[in-house]
């Protein structure tokens, strides 16, 4: 099933998400329309937030930019649970970014080039690799979604600032988007 993808400004892109376990009720349902909605967006990755269910679940898949980056070819991930860990002095990379739940706005934001990650799978075995490149920025933006944060929290004040009236505007709504979309509740009566 296509679910709506909730939008800037609406409180569950801002809620604790919760570490899921085996008893998790429908997790192969959720990752299901999780993984329909993804493609249907035509997102690279999506997190559970984004389709309003506050659990700790990312779905990655990048072989589209395969082009562009060969090493992304049938690069799929369900990423249960997943734990970055970073060396701080690892270099830094600069790369523009956009977000299904945040349309129309891409911005440059800096990520380790290279990040340690752990996870599970749908069954909860543990896994554990070395990402670098594209895919570790793609790890690195989902997982943040998973901590609350979006991409427009990690770029200047100065560029905020010129987006400010657009992000303004997406929470009343007023966007357009080709997906169904979730926005602020109540947006309408600010
Ligand atoms: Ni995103």
């Amino acid at each position: 099933m296509i679910l709506p993808i909730y939008i800037y400004g609406h409180p569950v892109l801002r809620t604790e998400n919760a570490v899921v376990t085996p008893e998790y009720e429908g997790l192969h349902e959720l990752i299901e329309n999780m993984k329909e909605t993804m493609y249907h967006t035509q997102g690279i990755g999506i997190a559970a937030p984004q389709v309003g269910v506050n659990a700790r679940i990312v779905y990655i898949d990048v072989d589209v930019l395969a082009e562009d980056f060969p090493e992304l070819k049938d690069v799929r991930m369900l990423l249960i649970n997943p734990e970055i860990t970073v060396d701080e002095d690892s270099p830094m990379v600069n790369r523009e970014e956009g977000c299904l739940s945040v349309p129309g706005i891409h911005e440059n934001v800096h990520r380790h080039e290279k990040i340690h990650l752990r996870w599970q799978d749908e069954q909860f075995q543990e896994h554990e690799k070395d990402i670098e490149g594209y895919l570790a920025r793609v790890v690195q933006h989902e997982c943040d979604h998973l901590e609350k944060t979006l991409f427009i929290d990690r770029i200047s004040p100065i560029r905020k600032s010129l987006i400010r009236s657009k992000l303004n505007n997406m929470v009343k709504g007023n966007v357009s988007c080709n997906y169904r979309c979730k926005f602020a509740p109540n947006h309408r009566k600010r």
